[in-house]
Parts: C-alpha cells; sequence; structure tokens
C-alpha cells in the first residue's frame, strides 16, 4: 500500500528543477504531488506552471504538506530549515551531504524524537544506490571497509586528465554539466568526498556526524606528469575516500590515490561514483554509476520519495545509533606504498642525497625513475617506495624541504 504525498521543494536550482521536470514526467497515478516551492528567485531555466511559489523557503513549512524537499544547499540555514520542518511533524528528503555531515547527528536524532523520517539517499554517490541499501538490504552483514570514489567532479577531471585533457578544461566542462557544488573547491579540495565518506562510516561503523577531523587531500596538485609515470606501471590516479574497521577504532580519509588501471574502481572514468564495500557475508562488493547531475540526482530523491510513500508508519531506513562512537585512527599511524616526484637539481650526487634521506627515515625503495629533463637545470625524479608508516614519509617530506639541491617534492599514496 502507498500513500499520496504531498510534497513542498525548497530550492530552485539546477537539483531542484531536475527533481521538478522527472516527477512531471512521470508516468500517472504516481503516489506525489507537488503543492509548493519555496525560490527565493525564479529560474529561467524552468518554469512551475500554476505551483504556488513561496519567495520565504520557511513558509513551505506551514503548508498542507507531508514531505519538505530540501534542495536549497549549504549547512546552516538548510540546517535551521530541517530542524523546523522536523519539528512541524514533517519527513524532509535531502541531497545535501554538507548538512548531513555536518549535522546530522542532531537532525537524526531529532527525526526519531519526532518521528518523522529523514531521508538521504542522494547525498552520496546521488542516484547511485548506497544509503538505502547500507541501511536495509546490507543489514545483516558487518561492514569492514568502504572504499569510495564519491565525488563525480574529481573523477571527471582526472580522467579527461589522463586522456590529455587540462585541469582547467575539465573543471570548466564539470561545471557546464551541473556535475560542480556551487562552490567547485568543495570538490577539488577533496571536501566534498569527505562528507560523503564520514556519512558512510556513520550508517556502517557507527562514527560521529560530523567525525572528529581527519586527513583530507585534493587533487589540486595532480598533474598531467603523474599520469604518465603511473601509466608505465599500470596505474592510474583517482580521488579515494576510505573508512574501515581498525580494533576499537576507525581508519577514515579523503585524498587522491594511484590504483591499479584494471581494478573494479580504478577503470571507472567520467562523472561514475563507485564504492567497494568488504563484508563478512557478501565479500567484496561494489557499486558503480553516475555520481552527480540532475538526473542522477532527481532518481536518489525519487527513491526516497517512493521509500517514504511505502513506508509512512514505519521507518524507511535504519539510522546510526551514535553510541559507543568508535575513535579516528591518527594517519600518521598509517601504513601506505608511496609515488615520490621530485624536482631536483641536475648535478652529481643529487641522487645519492635522494637516497640519503629515504634511508635515514628507513624507507626501502621499490622502483626508481629518472629520465625527462625540465628547464632550468631541474630534472624529475620519481620514486616509489615499500610499505612504510605516513609519519616516516612526512619526515623524509620535511628533510627533502630542507635541501637547497631539492625544488619540489610531493607524493601520491598507492593505494592496494
Ligand atoms: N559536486 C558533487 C560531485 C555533486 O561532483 O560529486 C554530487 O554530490
Amino acid at each position: 500500500m502507498s500513500y499520496n504525498l504531498k510534497i513542498g521543494i525548497c530550492g530552485w536550482g539546477n537539483v531542484a528543477t531536475g527533481l521538478f521536470e522527472q516527477l512531471n514526467q512521470s508516468v500517472d497515478n504516481q503516489p506525489y504531488e507537488i503543492v509548493c516551492i519555496g525560490a527565493r528567485r525564479d529560474n529561467p531555466k524552468c518554469d512551475p506552471g500554476d505551483i504556488k511559489i513561496h519567495r520565504d523557503i520557511f513558509d513551505v513549512i506551514n503548508e498542507d504538506i507531508d514531505v519538505v524537499v530540501e534542495l536549497i544547499g549549504g549547512t546552516e540555514t538548510a540546517r535551521e530549515l530541517i530542524s523546523k520542518a522536523l519539528n512541524a511533524g514533517k519527513h524532509v528528503i535531502t541531497a545535501n551531504k554538507a548538512v548531513m555531515y555536518e549535522h546530522g547527528h542532531e537532525l537524526i536524532n531529532l527525526a526519531n524524537q519526532k518521528n518523522s523520517y529523514l531521508l538521504f539517499e542522494a547525498a552520496v554517490a546521488a542516484g547511485t544506490p548506497i544509503i538505502k541499501m547500507l541501511s536495509n538490504d546490507l543489514g545483516a552483514n558487518q561492514v569492514s571497509k568502504i572504499s569510495g570514489m564519491l565525488n563525480g567532479t574529481t573523477n571527471y577531471i582526472l580522467s579527461n586528465m589522463e586522456n590529455g585533457v587540462s585541469f582547467e578544461v575539465a573543471l570548466e566542462e564539470a561545471k557546464e554539466k551541473g556535475f560542480a557544488e556551487p562552490d567547485p573547491s568543495l570538490d577539488i579540495n577533496g571536501t566534498d568526498a569527505a562528507h560523503k565518506i564520514g556519512i558512510l562510516a556513520s550508517l556502517a561503523l557507527n562514527s560521529n556526524l560530523p567525525a572528529n577531523k581527519f586527513h583530507i587531500e585534493g587533487i589540486e596538485n595532480i598533474s598531467a606528469a603523474d599520469f604518465k609515470y603511473a601509466d608505465e606501471f599500470n596505474l592510474t590516479i583517482k580521488h579515494l575516500a576510505v573508512t574501515k574497521k581498525a580494533g576499537a577504532e576507525i581508519e577514515l580519509r579523503s585524498h587522491p590515490v594511484l590504483i591499479e588501471k584494471n581494478s573494479s574502481l580504478g577503470g571507472l572514468s567520467g562523472v561514475r561514483n563507485g564504492i567497494q564495500i568488504d563484508t563478512d557475508l557478501l565479500g567484496e562488493f561494489l557499486i558503480a554509476g553516475s555520481g552527480a547531475g540532475r538526473e542522477s540526482t532527481a532518481s536518489g530523491l525519487i527513491s526516497d520519495l517512493i521509500a517514504l510513500s511505502k513506508h509512512v508508519e514505519s521507518s524507511p531506513m535504519n539510522y546510526p545509533e551514535f553510541k559507543d562512537i568508535p575513535k579516528i585512527k591518527s594517519f600518521e599511524s598509517l601504513d601506505f606504498s608511496y609515488y615520490v616526484y621530485l624536482e631536483v637539481q641536475d648535478q652529481a650526487g643529487v641522487l645519492a642525497l635522494v637516497s640519503q634521506i629515504f634511508s635515514e627515515n628507513q624507507i626501502s625503495i621499490d622502483k626508481i625513475v629518472q629520465k625527462d629533463h625540465l628547464a632550468d637545470g631541474k630534472v624529475p625524479v620519481v620514486v616509489f617506495t615499500d610499505l612504510i608508516k605516513e609519519s616516516q614519509m612526512q619526515k623524509a617530506l620535511k628533510n627533502f624541504s630542507e635541501q637547497s639541491e631539492i625544488y619540489f617534492s610531493k607524493i601520491i599514496r598507492i593505494e592496494n
């Protein structure tokens, strides 16, 4: 049995108009009716027809509706809107990963208190199903690890760079296609993916929302040369966000990685997201699909509307309990192999100096490549290390930065 849901949409940008268009295109007898829209201004790209418009988005809550669909983005106004809607006894559906990450604990607790439902399928991987799947379908499993390529814009940029397109051109294309955030620096600097892995960690491993501080790094320093060196060893570069059980603690991190080209995640290009989940009963489990854009996000939002229409008297999903919240393992104590890119002075003894720094930090070298020449008497030296601690690598980077013969150094962690 399903119920006819009366909907108020808050926000009237790319995602909201995408949802409106998909709902309007749906066949007759769908269990929803858009009652009103909260929009500060019109959107020339979409005509809402006869639907009532409120210029103050908070007025949507006072309408005779069952569910507020929050699509305004951002954190503080969205938090206030969601809280007020839940307090008024409305259900809330949101695609907003930033507000779920920053205030998820408080908002989920409030929804539970008010016997309302807060659904957020589209907040992670847009329409590619993961939130309700983790919460419901994988409920019998113990999850030990989630590795996710969770930002469509970043994957779009990296896979285009791999094919010779510049970072700037690929970013412009991602913006035009509606994949990027209004402030694309959140995509580029790893924050958007960090929000999403934080939400998944909370559902799978009961970590807090927001999580305590963890390592977040973006793709700003990835260059065409890195793809060239990676390719020689059948590797590619992706942005990965990972959470993993580590005894009583959990690992949580969001940064670029070198990964095998032919692996399940390494082979996913364009706007696609990929999420690998390691579980006790299913083993390794992979989900991949479009992770950004208006159609994909509309798919995730409508899946929440469908779930809500069928479960008005019982929860459409299981929420984290936020009890015995595990600590986040120190990033410095994690083990990685590294790709180390150095630009050094082209003169006798410099390679020996590089080797000495690795040796003094007990870092064993797996491979070393030196073949190109740059302008101004510089040469790139690329080193692949064996497995070491992050703290050892950080000490070596500090030592490199203290040498006048070493002009530049950077690392990319290698994901196994
Ligand atoms: N900017 C986000 C991305 C949108 O590129 O993945 C979907 O959350």
